[in-house]
């Protein structure tokens, strides 16, 4: 084999790549259909994916083959788990053996309510007892004009954030988001069409000088925040911060959406950016990090007059969300056990949060919530590094997915989703020893 003829075939590849021949996300085809395609042997082509994968245009799964990444792919952001043995680090979810018993309590109690009322079609986005226990939920967090008249039911903060793109935006709009921010949000664009544009982060969180630019340049009809434990940096936006935030919003003619699904990890609550725009503002959040991303509850509250067209997306989507869920949502609420289990995951992740510091050592920032946005040292690119990791069948998350613009050669660690501690601590030392070692030279890793 000719030392440059994989090169030649990997230049091949990405041009079908750039051409959309081989879209974002498509399988490539199997290593000796391309071979005979591209008069070259199977091992070449390999070799040349080989070098794709290092290079991040590409990505390879044991057994299932060789896809185009794809910055907004969530499935690549939560990597398949494919052993037990797996030290998953990609998935942000609370710690959930620790709420296991209250859930189950929580539905058997739901189960012994069910009534008529309750397994039929409810008339609105809800019933009014479960929005006035997501109304408790949310002013405990920071929002205090919350009600059982202006929150509405979601199957969870994605089909929030998704409702919003599809009900306040048209294809081609522009929506401004956090510079880094959870790739959700930019999946939901990606696929409606939308433009997205970032706005630079500073070390309090969404910089107002640069919003105000980019809603003079851009006009977007949205700007989307994450304003507490922000998916992936971790900033926590100061009170004074969330005020110039909301003073640039008032200012234009743009509604902000506030995520905030990681207020619970607040030590005390912040105040809401949403009460100090409560006409332009819309708030948003879930149980699906401090109970279970499985019962899929989450709230929206947002200005009366954006309320009737919000549940008419809502009725026309999906008619509502589970009331049952919500049965079991509202007990955990009104009986005051979702908070407790909200306090249980901040002391495990307070608990994680200083193990890390501890085993990953230099190469940890001050961090806290659920996971830790890492810098890599200058020695490993995050291509690489995520590779060798997954060989190590250490999941973890690549800074790219996160990103508008250029790739940080970063990866997001989330702390809470291995169950045991002991596991969770072998993993980061496995992962701390792969940090510190020099990754081999180019030309061997392909062989
Ligand atoms: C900032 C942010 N918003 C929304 C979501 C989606 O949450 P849910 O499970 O409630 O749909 C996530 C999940 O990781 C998130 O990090």
């Amino acid at each position: 084999m000719s030392e440059t003829k994989f090169k030649d075939i990997a230049n091949q590849i990405t041009s079908r790549i750039e051409q959309g021949i081989y879209a974002a996300g498509a399988k490539l085809p199997p290593h000796r259909e391309l071979a005979n395609e591209l008069g070259t042997t199977p091992a070449t082509v390999s070799k040349a994916y080989k070098l794709l994968a290092e290079l991040g245009r590409v990505e390879s799964f044991v057994g299932r083959g060789t896809f185009v990444r794809d910055k907004s792919a969530l499935n690549q952001v939560i990597q398949p788990q494919h052993q037990e043995l797996d030290f998953n680090f990609s998935i942000l979810q609370p710690c959930l053996v620790l709420n296991l018993n209250a859930l189950t309590e929580a539905y058997t109690q739901a189960a012994e309510t069910l009534s008529p009322t309750l397994l039929a079609y409810a008339d609105d986005s809800g019933h009014s007892a479960h929005r006035a226990a997501g109304a408790i939920w949310l002013q405990k967090h920071g929002l205090q004009s919350a009600s059982s008249e202006n929150v509405l039911l979601t199957n969870g903060a994605q089909h929030a954030l998704s409702l919003l793109v599809e009900t306040l935006t048209e294809p081609g709009d522009t929506i401004a988001v956090e510079a880094l921010t959870y790739p959700g949000i930019l999946a939901i664009a990606n696929l409606a069409g939308r433009e997205v544009v970032g706005v630079n982060l500073d070390d309090d969180g969404l910089c107002p000088k640069h919003l105000r630019k980019v809603i003079k340049q851009h006009s977007p009809k949205l700007v989307i925040c994450i304003p507490s434990h922000q998916n992936p940096t971790g900033i926590t936006m100061s009170v004074s911060r969330r005020q110039a935030i909301a003073d640039v919003i008032k200012a234009s003619s743009t509604y902000l959406v506030e995520d905030d699904i990681y207020a619970f990890l607040n030590n005390t609550p912040i105040p809401a950016i949403s009460d100090l725009l409560p006409q332009q503002s819309i708030y948003i959040t879930s149980l699906s990090k401090a109970v279970s991303p499985a019962m899929r509850c989450g709230y929206i509250k947002a200005p009366d007059a954006l309320l009737p067209v919000l549940a008419a997306h809502i009725r026309a989507n999906i008619w509502l969300a589970s009331p049952i869920n919500f049965a079991a949502a509202t007990g955990l609420i009104e009986q005051g056990t979702a908070f407790e289990l909200a306090s249980a995951q901040l002391r495990e992740a307070e608990y994680r949060q200083t193990v890390a510091a501890d085993i990953l050592k230099d190469f940890y920032e001050t961090a806290s919530g659920f996971h830790i946005w890492l810098k890599l040292p200058e020695h490993w690119r995050v291509d690489r590094l995520v590779e060798e990791a997954k060989k190590r069948a250490i999941l973890v998350s690549h800074g790219g997915y996160f990103s508008v613009g250029d790739t940080p050669n970063c990866v997001r660690l989330s702390l809470m989703s291995i169950s045991s501690r002991d596991r969770f601590e072998e993993g980061l030392i496995q992962f701390a020893e792969l940090l510190a070692s020099k990754p081999m030279p180019f030309s061997d890793f392909l062989n």
